[in-house]
């Protein structure tokens, strides 16, 4: 078995108390901004939804207007691009699947926005996925063994990876994050790989279920109400079969 589970890895949205951590989501995005979204769509966000992060309005229109978005020109109506607006969604890399796949040694590169929901402890995932590209000469089975050792025709190909936290093993996508400072941080965070590997998987936890902290504070008033509902339940059974002893 040289597949492994995603590693243990802590975010604030965790728990029955959990909350994310703007600064964290505005690096995260900052990452897959400058790094995942020369391959990655994420086409469920529109600019707009940034102001979640903690940006202005103002902010977030010059955040939008940094992206060039699908547009036609007005005088001769061919489709071009232009600036994003607060209202525009999130643009894709490439025109469609086909020039996807031609890009990425035939593999399309998903879109982002469900990610964190669709596989399996999703952030955790995402950021074992980032951190955990490794040799496979070297990744060795809890047997002590390598894949070249059992599995030889597993041993990936050209333009394929090696990544124990795939479930396939080896995956079309290059390690992304390969040096620390890739990025540098508008908040002045130091920029290690790990970081930004957490920093992404949280943002992507967000752009997935945006409204976690509502769900999650959600629970507590109908958990309290339910505890009234049932004490009242008590008190009225016991009344009820009071004369029957
Ligand atoms: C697949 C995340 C950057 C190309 C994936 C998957 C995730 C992911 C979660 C899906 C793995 C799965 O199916 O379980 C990210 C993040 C990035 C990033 C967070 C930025 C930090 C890039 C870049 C490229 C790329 C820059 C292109 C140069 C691909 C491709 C696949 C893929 C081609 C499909 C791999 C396959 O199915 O074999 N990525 N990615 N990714 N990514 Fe990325």
């Amino acid at each position: 078995e040289f597949h492994e589970h995603p590693r243990e890895v802590a975010f604030t949205h965790d728990g029955a108390f959990g909350h994310f951590d703007r600064q964290q989501l505005q690096r995260g995005y900052q990452v897959y901004k400058e790094v995942c979204s020369a391959c990655h769509s994420l086409r469920l966000v529109a600019f707009r939804n940034l102001s979640d992060l903690g940006y202005t309005e103002a902010e977030v229109k010059a955040e939008a207007a940094s992206w060039q978005v699908p547009g036609i020109d007005p005088n001769t109506g061919e489709a071009t691009t232009r600036p994003g607006t607060a209202t525009d969604y999130f643009p894709k890399p490439f025109a469609n699947d086909v020039a996807a796949a031609a890009a990425n040694g035939n593999a399309i590169p998903p879109d982002l926005s469900l990610m964190a929901k669709a596989r399996h402890d999703g952030p955790a995932y995402i950021y074992s996925l980032l951190v955990g590209y490794t040799d496979p000469a070297t990744h060795k089975n809890e047997a002590g063994q390598t894949l070249a050792q059992t599995f030889p025709d597993s041993m990936p190909g050209a333009g394929l990876y090696f990544n124990p936290y795939f479930p396939n093993l080896n995956l079309a996508m290059a390690p992304p994050l390969t040096s620390d400072g890739q990025v540098t941080y508008a908040d002045g965070t130091e920029a290690s790989i790990d970081q930004m590997a957490k920093d992404v998987s949280a943002f992507l936890a967000w752009s997935a279920e945006p409204t976690l902290e509502k769900r999650k504070q959600t629970g507590w008033p109908v958990i309290g109400f339910l505890l009234f509902a049932t004490i009242l339940a008590f008190l009225a059974k016991k009344q009820i079969w009071a004369a029957v002893t």
